[in-house]
């Protein structure tokens, strides 16, 4: 099935604060890189038949290019995003307004969420990531305003501070994660719900291998998650690696580049 994605270009990335593990200001990132690896990532979308939708990234905004932060659209509804870094704050009007503009009923949130980056949306249920930056008062916001099942899950590890860095959909109804990630309750829901769920390794992990993204048939995926990546083609699924170095050193990868603007599904 086409899916359609919203991205926001690189032009003013860098790693200038540090809000996660991951970034490094010292090290700092180099854009020209991060531009070619972003236009790489656009492409095998395109090449799959997706569609792409670009906003038009902000100077002082260097995290505008994680398009996943800015909302969560389902059903297209538009659940705004409201962050838990200032630095980052100015993100969230910019994607409301990119919604507005095109129609779309767009609900300004009262807690701190960052969109599609702790809410993944299945066929039956929104899973949603709490602990680092998402708050549960957001996860039922979210459910109000969709009128979907939310199941809130708690995440432990600080280098997984999203849910989209520890688990993606491989469709509507099956998943793929990093258990370690996980409280032990929020492992022993994942159990539940997936009993035949494709687990990753700590090495797949570290590489952001979990911050994928599948069609139902292809995944595209961090080069690096090799073992993530036999697993998956031992499924059956094809898989499209792309190479995000420069953008991980920000703490992102394919996933966090892509919003996904849901319809009706
Ligand atoms: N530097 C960004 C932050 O820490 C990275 C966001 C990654 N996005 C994601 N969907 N995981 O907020």
């Amino acid at each position: 099935m086409r899916r359609r994605f919203l991205m926001c270009p690189p032009e003013h990335f860098a790693v200038e604060y540090a809000i996660n593990p991951w970034m490094d200001p010292a090290a700092g990132a180099d854009r020209a890189l991060a531009i070619r690896q972003w236009e790489g990532l656009k492409s095998a979308y395109e090449s799959l038949g997706h569609e792409v939708n670009l906003i038009e990234p902000i100077e002082g905004l260097p995290d505008m290019v994680f398009a996943a932060n800015g909302a969560l659209v389902a059903g297209g509804r538009v659940y705004g995003a409201r962050f838990a870094f200032p630095q980052r704050a100015e993100e969230a009007p910019a994607y409301r307004r990119w919604f507005a503009e095109r129609g779309y009923p767009v609900h300004e949130p009262e807690h701190v969420n960052e969109g599609e980056g702790d809410f993944l949306v299945l066929d039956e249920v929104i899973l949603a990531g709490t602990g680092f930056r998402t708050r549960t008062e957001a996860h039922l916001e979210a459910q109000e305003f969709l009128g979907r099942p939310v199941v809130s899950l708690r995440l432990v590890d600080p280098r997984y501070y999203h849910l989209d860095t520890a688990l993606f959909p491989l469709d509507g109804r099956n998943v793929a994660y990093y258990p370690e990630a996980f409280s032990e309750g929020s492992r022993e829901v994942l159990r539940r719900l997936f009993p035949d769920a494709v687990l990753a390794t700590a090495a797949d992990a570290a590489v952001l291998g979990l911050n994928a993204v599948s069609d139902g048939t292809h995944v595209v995926i961090n080069i690096e998650a090799s073992d993530l990546q036999l697993e998956l083609k031992r499924r059956g699924y094809e898989v499209v690696p792309v190479d995000l170095s420069e953008l991980r050193k920000a703490g992102g990868g394919p996933k966090c580049c892509t919003l996904e603007i849901r319809g009706d599904n």
